[in-house]
């Protein structure tokens, strides 16, 4: 079984082979970070035509860099959704035309579906059941995994995600686009208790997130003691452990209530060295285990649609033809049409 898998659900066109035996056989990806960057965020057009010159050549090389050619590929997974409508259809379309092309099935894949079993790629893979924290530049939400295709929301952020209060603190504080590792790093270097941001919505009960007022509470900060010497890495030190703390306390609460003790921790903002370390710590505490994807597997890739597609369409996918594309799509709506 040879599944290609191609995410274009945003700024960075991916494309991988995930086989079976063989497992990850290659993996591709070109960003578009440096061309949104002038604009200070992704601009959903020139996402999409990018995507458009990208995609063709992209699939090409890692084909060929997996040792195989166009017919010895079983089925093509693509990201239906959710994202950026014009990005997500230039994915869609290719997918599904050269599928057809090739007379092999098209596997429409959930993009959060995706992130939460990227950390199955790894060497000592978490096993179902589990609690996945999705910490995305657009979601952030707490899921309970039963098993593939059977998610249960348990909290999720009635605001911003998680991964755009790290950019708009970053555009605060002047450090440019994509925000997350830039504040990671510059938190680093902060000044530990000279500020103290809100852990918003953790003084009351329930699982859900929310992050506009840090932003506002950053904004705030900075007006009134940004230009003082060392501030920007106290501001961000303090913002990143508000952030981190909220997680912590919420995934403890989470763990307690489901009485799950493994959790999976994925999306770009799961790259971040503080978080990892808070959730470790607090893994210990809690007799739980905690798993995250490889660094370059938390922000978008193409491996994580190949994976998932593997194990959908080695459960019997068969998505309907007319399937396309889903701006909005939730998780707890997709389940699996085993052999429709
Ligand atoms: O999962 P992802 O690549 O795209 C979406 O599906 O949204 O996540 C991108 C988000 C961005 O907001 C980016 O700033 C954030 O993940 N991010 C980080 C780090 N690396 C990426 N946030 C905090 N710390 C990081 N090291
Ligand atoms: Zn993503």
């Amino acid at each position: 079984m040879n599944i290609l898998g191609i995410e274009t659900s945003c700024d960075e066109t991916g494309v991988a082979v995930y086989a079976e035996p063989g497992g990850l056989l290659a993996h591709r990806l070109h960003s578009q970070v440096a061309m949104h960057r002038e604009h200070g965020g992704v601009v959903p057009e020139l996402a999409s035509r990018d995507h458009v010159q990208r995609l063709v050549p992209l699939i090409r090389e890692t084909v060929s860099e997996a040792g195989l050619g166009l017919p010895d590929l079983t089925a093509i997974a693509y990201t239906a959704g959710p994202g950026l409508i014009g990005a997500l259809l230039v994915g869609a379309t290719l997918a599904r035309s050269l599928a057809w092309a090739l007379g092999i099935p098209a596997i429409p894949i959930h993009h959060m579906e995706a992130h939460l079993l990227a950390p199955m790629l790894e060497p000592d893979p978490p096993e179902f059941p589990f609690l996945a924290l999705l910490v995305s530049g657009g979601h952030t939400m707490l899921v309970q995994v039963e098993s593939l295709g059977q998610y249960r929301i348990l909290g999720e952020s009635l605001d911003d995600a998680a991964g755009e209060a790290f950019d708009k603190t970053a555009k605060l504080l002047g450090l440019g686009y994509p925000g997350g590792p830039a504040v990671e790093r510059l938190a680093a270097e902060g000044e530990a208790g000279r500020f103290t941001f809100p852990r918003p919505m953790t003084d009351r009960p329930g699982l859900d997130f929310s992050f506009s007022g840090l932003k506002t509470y950053c904004a705030n900060t900075v007006r009134d003691h940004g230009k003082e010497p060392g501030a920007p890495a106290a501001i961000a030190r303090a913002f990143s452990e508000a952030v981190v703390d909220t997680f912590i306390i919420k995934c403890r609460r989470a763990l307690k209530e489901t009485g799950l003790r493994t959790l999976v921790v994925a999306g770009g903002v799961s790259a971040n060295r503080q978080l990892r370390a808070g959730l470790d710590a607090l893994a210990k505490t809690q007799g739980a285990r905690v798993y995250y994807p490889q660094p370059a597997f938390c922000t978008d890739n193409g491996a994580m649609i190949a994976y998932a597609g593997y194990l959908r369409h080695r459960a019997g996918e068969r998505a309907p033809l007319d399937f396309a594309a889903r701006p909005r799509w939730s998780l707890e709506e997709i389940g699996l049409t085993a052999g429709a």
